[in-house]
């Protein structure tokens, strides 16, 4: 429970508490103390209204039950034979109930209010998000229409092997936007280098592989993304903590990562390249078995091997004989 409601609600236990033993220890001797009850009685909508606060209509009504009940059992064993005793005082407890339920609904109502306007705040924020991450992607795509395209169909796998690890809508939303401008940061790489047709040289691929902080530096001139850009600062980090730009291992990792990680790879094994033919589905897998739990998360791997419909049966290729995989950390 949310610790402010916690909180409040604890308050309203101590309240209908104190109230109560000091209706029970009063005693109903005199006119003044008569008096006293009264004003306690009243007090009893403290507790009721604190209660109403917390947890709304169901907070208030269970809050006025229970005070009624303590209000009944006083009644019945300390005022039954004064000669103060008032049938007026069993209105109580149906003032408690219609207090409840009055201060329940006004709650409900502004808690609904508040609601749809920071819906209206956060949908209005995402969509000046969205639009400037749409400005990357356009200039990415007039830098380098391969990786843009390439970046799409990893958003679109992405979000398969997430919604199928049980994301929430937010995270695969995330995952999504973060799959579309994951390499971003290419359009900051020199062409003899981004273009580049064979193998790239140490030097160039530490430029290359720049690319992961230069994508996260363009996307923190854009309010609203720091969810995304964690998500792409990790998505060449592997879980023997051989990846890069940090070398965080497994449990540094975020899992959005993780999974984008995965779709980058088997996008990258089944798309032409300069260096490689495509692979087909099974042989993608195949060579990623070799990677699962060292260069790529056995969890991720997983739910994409049920995602890309394949049961992969074996590990008969060694790394070493796909030399494409390489490739795909660079
Ligand atoms: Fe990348």
């Amino acid at each position: 429970m949310d610790p402010e409601k916690a909180s409040q609600l604890r308050s309203a236990v101590v309240w209908t508490v104190v109230l109560t033993a000091v209706h029970f220890a009063l005693g109903t001797r005199t006119h003044t103390v008569h008096g006293l009850h009264i004003a306690l009685a009243g007090l009893f909508m403290v507790p009721i209204i604190i209660a109403a606060v917390a947890m709304e209509r169901r907070g208030a009504l269970a809050a006025a039950a229970a005070i009624s009940g303590i209000y009944l059992l006083h009644l019945l064993l300390n005022w039954r034979n004064s000669p103060m005793s008032n049938p007026d005082q069993f209105a109580w407890p149906v003032v408690y109930v219609v207090v409840g339920l009055t201060a329940g609904q006004l709650v409900h109502t502004a808690n609904y209010r508040k609601w749809q306007r920071d819906e209206v705040i956060s949908k209005s924020q995402r969509t000046e998000m969205v639009q400037g991450l749409t400005g990357l992607l356009t200039a990415l795509g007039v830098r380098d229409a391969a990786t843009l395209a390439h970046s799409r169909r990893v958003a679109a796998i992405a979000v398969r092997v997430g919604e199928h690890m049980g994301l929430d809508r937010g995270a695969v939303s995330n995952l999504r936007l973060a799959g579309l401008v994951h390499d971003i940061g290419k359009a900051g790489v020199p062409d003899d280098i981004l273009f580049k047709d064979g193998r790239l040289s140490e030097e160039q691929t530490v430029v290359m592989r720049s690319h992961v902080d230069l994508a996260v530096s363009m996307l923190r001139a854009i309010p609203g993304t720091d969810a995304i850009a964690r998500i792409v600062s990790q998505h060449h980090e592997c879980p023997d903590g051989s990846g890069y730009p940090r070398g965080l291992r497994a449990d540094a990792i975020d899992p959005a990562a993780s999974i984008l990680r995965v779709a980058d790879v088997y996008a990258a094994l089944t798309e032409p390249r300069p260096y490689h033919t495509p692979a087909d589905t099974n042989t993608a897998i195949a060579a990623m078995s070799a990677l699962s739990g060292s260069k790529i998360d056995a969890t991720a791997f997983a739910a994409l091997r049920v995602v890309v419909g394949h049961a992969a049966a074996s590990d008969i290729f060694e790394s070493e004989s796909t030399p494409a995989l390489k490739e795909v950390n660079a």
